[in-house]
C-alpha cells in the first residue's frame, strides 16, 4: 500500500538488549535505516513517531550478573546509559528511548497479558522442567550444560551447543549440570501460559503472504518457513526472578517471557511520552506501524507480535517490517562474546566527530538483501573516493571559488545554456528517484542517488570550467556559480537524512536555515545577493595509518583470543630427557578402520606396526569418515599399557591435534616410512 493514504506512521527499532554495548553491526542493521527514514519523513513533514528502548529482562542479564557479582537492575541501569548516549552521538532521533524495567512498561505489559489471559487467548500447559534442588530454583535453558548430544563436545547449552551450532532443549543434554550451583538437575513439573499460535496461523498466513507481497523476500521467506513447520503454542511466562511478574492467581516465582513483554515496550514507550495521545499511534487505522529489525528478529515481529496485538483486539498491524541480514566485519562473523567488533564507544574516541562517514559506509554495505561485510580498507576508500572527493571536493570548489570571485556573495544567474538546462533536468529527477527508493525502503541504492547528485554538480563544474572562462566571460562565470551553489544547497537537501551532522555543517556554511524536502530540486535556494559564511571542509581525507591502527586492533584480540586458548590449556612442567625416552612413538599402517558399535566417538584401527598387526581404539569418529582413513599412516604411543573402551581392547594411542575449535587433525606423515618406524 502506498504510505500517502496513512495519516501518520509509527516507526519502531528493536529494542536492544541492555547487557552489552552497540557495535556496527545494529547501527548498520536496525538503527541507521530506521533513522534515514524518520528523518525522511520528517523532511517531509509527515506526522511520524520514532520508538526505541532498552530490553532489559531475560536471561542474559542474570547471567552476567551473576558473573559480575551485581543485581541484574546494576547491569541493565549501566548498559542503558552507555546505549542511549551512542545512540544520541550518531545522530538516532528517537523521540522516546524507553527502559522495560519502567513503572509504565510494566503496568502495560501486565495488563496486557491480563486482557488476553481473561479472553481466553492462552492456554496453560504442565510440562516437566530441570529444577535445582540445591538453588532451590528452575533452570533457564541457559543455566544447564552438559555433554552435546550431537557432537558429544562438553559444555553445551540447554538451548544450543555451541561447537556445532544445534539447536537443543535441556533434556537432549547429556549428562547435564546446573550452573547455578553444580548440582546434577531433577525434573519437576511446572505450569506455564502458552500463546496457541497455531489458531492464528490460517490469518496470518493469509495476512503475510497474500497480503503483503511487497515485503522483502527475506522476510517473506523465513515467515513461509515457519508456515510449512505448522506453528506451536509458545510459552510467554518462565520460571524466574527477573522479569515482570504474571500478574495472575497461583504464579508465584513466574515472570513474562522476555519475548512477550519487549515487544509491548513499544507501546509502553509511546505511552511515556504521550500518556493522553498515544493510542492513536496504535489503534488507529489510519496509522501506518513500521517495525525495523534484524533477521534473527523476524518471527517475532511478523508472526508471535501480530498474533499478540491481533488477539488483544483493539490494535493496528504492522504495515511492513523491514529486516536486514547480517553485516559481517573483516570477512569475520561479528561476535560480542569473541569481542570481534567495533564498538560504537570506542569508535567515537577513536575517530572523533566521524559519525557521518560511518553512517554513510554502513549504509553503503548495508546488508539489506544478504550478508554484507565491513571492512576498514572499504572504509576508508569510500570517505576517500567518495565523501572527500565527490561530495566534499563539489562543494568546496563551488564555495572557494564563490569566495575568491564573489565575496562569498551569491552572483546573479544570466541566460541559461542548453548544457545548463541538462544539468538542471538530470538533478531535478533526483528527488523522485530517492523517494521512490526510501519509501521502498531501499536506503543504499537512495543514498547512491543523493551521492549522484554530488557527481552532477562536480561534473558541471569541470566541464563549465568557471576558472578558464573567468578570463574571457566573467559575465557567465556567475551563472555557472549561482547554478552550482544552487546544487550545494540541495546536497544539504538530499543527505540529511543520511548524513545529518554534515548536512548541518553545509547549511551552517551556505546560511541556509531549515531545509524542506519538497524544495529538493529547486534551483532557487540561494537568491542571488545572499551572503554565504565562511567554507570550511566537509570531510577530512582519512590516512592508512588510522585504518591499518584499526586493522591491528582487530587482529591483536584475534591473537589474544588465541593466546589466552593456550593459557587455558599451558605447558606442563618440564620433564627430564630419560622421561621422554620412555615414550615409544611409532608410525602405523592402517589396515582397517571401523565404526565401534554403540559408541558415537570411537573407532577401531587395525595398524601394521611392522610386527605384528595391533588395534587401537581413538575418539575421533566425529572427525573422520572411517573408510578415508585406510592406507593412511599415523603416529601412536606404542608402549602405552592396553586399556578395554566399548569392549574392545586398545593396544596404544593414536596421537592427534585438537584446534581451538576442538576440532581432531590426525597427524599424519608427509611421506611413507617403514610401518613400526620410530618416531622422536
Ligand atoms: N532485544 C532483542 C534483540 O536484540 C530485540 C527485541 S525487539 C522487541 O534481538 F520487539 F522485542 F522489542
Ligand atoms: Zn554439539
Amino acid at each position: 500500500m502506498s504510505n500517502t493514504s496513512f495519516k501518520r506512521t509509527t516507526v519502531t527499532a528493536a529494542l536492544p538488549y541492555a547487557n552489552g554495548g552497540i557495535h556496527i553491526g545494529h547501527l548498520a542493521g536496525v538503527y541507521v535505516p530506521a533513522d534515514i527514514y524518520v528523518r525522511y519523513l520528517r523532511l517531509k513533514k509527515r506526522e511520524v513517531l520514532f520508538i526505541c528502548g532498552s530490553d532489559e529482562h531475560g536471561v542474559p542479564v542474570t547471567i552476567r550478573a551473576r558473573k559480575e557479582g551485581c543485581t541484574p537492575q546494576q547491569v541493565v541501569d549501566r548498559y542503558d546509559k552507555v546505549i542511549k548516549e551512542s545512540f544520541q552521538e550518531f545522530g538516532i532521533s528517537f523521540d522516546n528511548y524507553g527502559r522495560t524495567t519502567s513503572e509504565v512498561h510494566r503496568q502495560t505489559a501486565s495488563d496486557f497479558f491480563r486482557k488476553l489471559y481473561d479472553k481466553g487467548e492462552f492456554i496453560e500447559k504442565e510440562s516437566e522442567q530441570y529444577y535445582d534442588e540445591e538453588a532451590q530454583t528452575f533452570l533457564a535453558d541457559r543455566y544447564i550444560t552438559g555433554e552435546c548430544p550431537h557432537c558429544h563436545a562438553e559444555g553445551a547449552y540447554g538451548d544450543q551447543c555451541e561447537k556445532c551450532g544445534t539447536a537443543l532443549s535441556p533434556t537432549e543434554l547429556i549428562n547435564p549440570r546446573s550452573t547455578v550451583s553444580g548440582a546434577k538437575p531433577v525434573l519437576r513439573k511446572t505450569k506455564h501460559w502458552y500463546l496457541p499460535l497455531d489458531r492464528h496461523q490460517e490469518w496470518l498466513e493469509k495476512w503475510i503472504l497474500k497480503d503483503h507481497p511487497e515485503w522483502r523476500s527475506n522476510v517473506l521467506g523465513q515467515c513461509k518457513s515457519w508456515f510449512d513447520m505448522g506453528l506451536q503454542p509458545r510459552a510467554v511466562s518462565r520460571d524466574l526472578d527477573w522479569g515482570i511478574p504474571v500478574p495472575v492467581e497461583g504464579a508465584d516465582g513466574k515472570v513474562l517471557y522476555v519475548w512477550f513483554d519487549a515487544p509491548i515496550g513499544y507501546i509502553s514507550n509511546t505511552k511515556e511520552i504521550l500518556p493522553n495521545d498515544w493510542e492513536k499511534w496504535w489503534k488507529d487505522p489510519e496509522t501506518r506501524l513500521v517495525h525495523f529489525i534484524g533477521k534473527d528478529n523476524i518471527v517475532f515481529h511478523c508472526i508471535v507480535f501480530p498474533a499478540m496485538l491481533k488477539a488483544e483486539g483493539s490494535y493496528i498491524l504492522p504495515d511492513n517490517v523491514p529486516a536486514n541480514e547480517f553485516l559481517n566485519l573483516e570477512d569475520d562473523k561479528i561476535s560480542t562474546s569473541r569481542d570481534h567488533a567495533v564498538w560504537l564507544d570506542e569508535y567515537l574516541r577513536e575517530l572523533p566527530g566521524k559519525q557521518d562517514v560511518l553512517r554513510y559506509v554502513l549504509t553503503a554495505n548495508a546488508p539489506e538483501t544478504k550478508d554484507n561485510n565491513f571492512t576498514w580498507k572499504d572504509f576508508q576508500a569510500r570517505n576517500n573516493n567518495e565523501l572527500v572527493a565527490v561530495y566534499g571536493n563539489f562543494v568546496n570548489r563551488a564555495l572557494q571559488l564563490t569566495q575568491k570571485y564573489y565575496e562569498g556573495v551569491v552572483p546573479a544567474a544570466g541566460e541559461l545554456t542548453d548544457y545548463d538546462r541538462e544539468t538542471i533536468a538530470e538533478f531535478a529527477g533526483v528527488k523522485a528517484e530517492v523517494e521512490r527508493l526510501l519509501e521502498n525502503f531501499r536506503f543504499r541504492d537512495a543514498q547512491k542517488e543523493a551521492m549522484n547528485l554530488a557527481r552532477i554538480g562536480n561534473k558541471y563544474l569541470a566541464d563549465s570550467e568557471p576558472w578558464k572562462v573567468i578570463k574571457t566571460d566573467p559575465e557567465r562565470v556567475k551563472t555557472i556559480l549561482h547554478l552550482s551553489l544552487q546544487l550545494v544547497a540541495n546536497l544539504a537537501i538530499a543527505f540529511e537524512p543520511f548524513l545529518p551532522f554534515s548536512s548541518q555543517k553545509l547549511r551552517d556554511m551556505l546560511g541556509l536555515g531549515e531545509v524542506q524536502w519538497d524544495r529538493l530540486g529547486s534551483t532557487d535556494l540561494l537568491p542571488a545577493g545572499h551572503q554565504l559564511g565562511k567554507p570550511e571542509l566537509l570531510f577530512e581525507k582519512i590516512e592508512d595509518a588510522v585504518v591499518e591502527a584499526q586493522v591491528k586492533k582487530l587482529e591483536d584480540k584475534k591473537k589474544e583470543r588465541e593466546a589466552a586458548a593456550y593459557r587455558a590449556e599451558p605447558v606442563l612442567p618440564t620433564i627430564p630427557f630419560e622421561d621422554f625416552e620412555k615414550l615409544d612413538i611409532r608410525v602405523g599402517t592402517v589396515l582397517s578402520c571401523e565404526k565401534v558399535k554403540k559408541s558415537k566417538k570411537l573407532l577401531k584401527f587395525e595398524l601394521a606396526d611392522g610386527l605384528e598387526n595391533r588395534t587401537i581404539v581413538s575418539g575421533i569418529a566425529l572427525h573422520y569418515d572411517p573408510a578415508t582413513l585406510v592406507g593412511k599412516q599415523v603416529c601412536f604411543i606404542a608402549n602405552l599399557a592396553p586399556r578395554t573402551v566399548c569392549g574392545v581392547e586398545s593396544q596404544g594411542m593414536i596421537l592427534s591435534a585438537v584446534d581451538s575449535d576442538e576440532s581432531l587433525s590426525l597427524l599424519t606423515l608427509d611421506r611413507k616410512v617403514a610401518p613400526g618406524s620410530r618416531v622422536g
